[in-house]
């Protein structure tokens, strides 16, 4: 691909991402302007008769770039802009142009938000370098001109301060626009009609001097009259220059100033923008610190909410495993009771309220060895009718005696005695709870006339009085019955499982220092068995095998 001399009718192109990209920048296609793509570019489209490159920032308009950087290195008059993007683009440019160190940025122009670097091998002047200071200082978004669109940098000089210092420095071959710029140089003139004043002056003065000069030498016939005209235009010229030169000046210092408060005040907006911004980080970083520490607080809170459900789950298992074990327990005990018993015939519940299946296997063992004359049950239930079956049906001389308090219940117990035809092997006592004769207990237990005929108690079943009657409802049974115990005796305590009848247990092994004391535990509520002289009994076991 080729660039030539740009000539009269010399084309433009703007190149993008995509055509519109290049054109929202540089503006639509126009007979002068091409619009391109990069990728097109790249394809090798044949390009003749092109003065001015614009580029819209791209990520990789690096190689472009780096052609046309070329191009001006060399030395074409080439006309290029390249847009100020953010990040890889950026970068490009960046790079581009330290690998070319005579190709500068001549010139600044904004389109929007958008800022445009004008690059040429030429070098600023200290005005335009300064306006392309505050132009990439200043990013005040405001509608700008379409490059493409914009007058060529000289006429733009005319047009307004900003277009004028902000347009590319193009180099200038014509010798009084030279002149002009040197001497303005010289006096500070940035303006066209400043250093037009400037020349004036200047060559007022040369022609003043050359006058004299002439007339000194004598090549020149001035008259006495011309050599005063030509001192006053002399020292006019003079006073003008110093005039103009101290106007210049101060108007320099005028635009100097003007730059520094702008200046100022483009610092003063970026320091409130950068504080707004540091005030908003800020409470960013408190709010995020926050949300920090709620997050911590409920990651630790799940992590509590775990173990517990962790210890939660583990407890279930153990009392599933518990209650599934019991359950096993609870059939094989009906399998061994129906060896002690034989019922035909609808029973009272078993467990809960009244007692489970393992406590009769363990009471009846005891009254089938012991063979006692009297058993007495404190409470009656389900229990009182398998004892009087199990007498019945092993031929037992043994009186069943159950004390109840409640006639309610004791005419349900009474009832289920007749349905099963031993009403004559056991007897319901009904017994109101009294405060008895046990120093120091409150509690009321079955009245003590109620004792009156029980001796020789072989075996003794406290399951009774409900606990709920009050505390240590069941610590009378052995005060008042162990007098009336039978030398070989057993006292079966149910429900060690409850606190209160634990304690009430732990009280009778004082009183029943004779006896020896077991905790059965593997009975669905425990029972604690007090035992005399049982090495001497002889148990026999009613169940084959046990
Ligand atoms: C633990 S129960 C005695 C249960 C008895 N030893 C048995 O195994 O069936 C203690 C007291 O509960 C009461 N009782 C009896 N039958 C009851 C029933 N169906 N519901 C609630 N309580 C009852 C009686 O007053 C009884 O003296």
């Amino acid at each position: 691909m080729t660039l030539r001399e740009p000539g009269p009718g010399a084309r433009t192109i703007a190149m993008g991402g995509s055509h519109s990209d290049a054109a929202a920048l540089y503006g639509g296609t126009t007979k002068e302007l091409l619009l391109l793509t990069y990728d097109e570019w790249n394809a090798g489209t044949h390009l003749t008769d092109v003065g001015a490159v614009r580029l819209a920032a791209y990520a990789d308009m690096g190689p472009v770039l780096g052609f046309l950087c070329e191009r001006l290195a060399a030395g074409q008059d080439l006309d290029v802009s390249v847009e100020h993007g953010v990040g890889p683009a950026r970068a490009a440019v960046d790079e581009e142009l330290s690998r070319h160190p005579t190709v500068r940025v001549t010139g600044v122009t904004r389109v929007g938000e958008r800022v445009v670097l004008h690059l040429g091998t030429g070098v600023a002047a200290e005005s335009a370098q300064r306006r392309i200071l505050l132009d990439l200082l200043d990013r005040t978004p405001g509608p700008r001109p379409s490059l493409a669109r914009q007058a060529q940098p000289d006429s733009a000089a005319a047009s307004g301060p900003t277009a004028a210092a902000t347009g590319p420095d193009r180099s200038v071959s014509a010798l009084p626009v030279r002149l002009l710029r040197g001497v303005s140089g010289i006096t500070g003139a940035t303006t066209r009609r400043g250093r037009l004043l400037t020349l004036l002056g200047i060559a007022a003065l040369l022609g003043s001097v050359l006058l004299l000069l002439l007339y000194l030498i004598g090549v020149s016939e001035l008259g006495s009259v011309g050599v005063v005209v030509a001192l006053l235009v002399l020292a006019l010229t003079v006073q003008a220059a110093v005039g103009i030169v101290v106007v210049l000046q101060a108007q320099a210092v005028s635009a100097q100033r003007q730059d520094l408060d702008r200046v100022r005040n483009i610092l003063e907006r970026r320091t409130d923008r950068l504080l707004t911004q540091g005030r908003k980080a800020a409470q960013g970083q408190r709010d995020l610190r926050a949300v920090r520490r709620r997050m911590d607080d409920l990651h630790r809170a799940g992590l509590r909410e775990r173990a517990q459900s962790a210890s939660h789950f583990d407890a279930l298992d153990r009392t599933q495993t518990r209650q599934h074990l019991d359950t096993q327990r609870q059939v094989q005990a009906m399998l061994n009771l129906e060896h002690l018993v034989n019922v035909s015939g609808r029973v009272p519940p078993m467990g809960g309220w009244a007692a489970s299946a393992d406590l009769m296997v363990l009471i009846l063992d005891e009254v089938l060895a012991l063979r006692p004359s009297t058993v007495v049950e404190c409470g009656s239930g389900t229990s009182t009718l398998l004892l009087a079956l199990a007498v019945q049906q092993h031929g037992l001389n043994t009186r069943v005696v159950a004390l109840e308090h409640l006639e309610r219940f004791g005419e349900q117990t009474e009832a289920a005695l007749v349905r099963h035809g031993v009403a004559d092997r056991a007897e319901v006592r009904i017994a109101p709870l009294t405060v008895g004769s046990v120093q120091g207990h409150a509690t009321p237990w079955y009245a003590e006339s109620a004792l009156d005929d029980l001796q020789d108690i072989g075996v003794l079943v406290v399951d009774g009085p409900p606990t709920a009657t009050g505390d240590l409802a069941r610590f009378p049974a052995v005060p008042l019955l162990r007098d009336r115990l039978a030398p070989a005796s057993v006292v079966i305590m149910d429900d060690l499982i409850r606190d209160s009848d634990r304690r009430v247990a732990d009280l009778w092994r004082e009183l029943l220092p004779d006896f020896s004391y077991e905790v059965v535990d593997t009975l669905q509520k425990r029972a604690g068995v007090f035992r005399r002289n049982s090495e001497t009994v002889a148990r026999s076991r009613s169940i084959p095998g046990e």
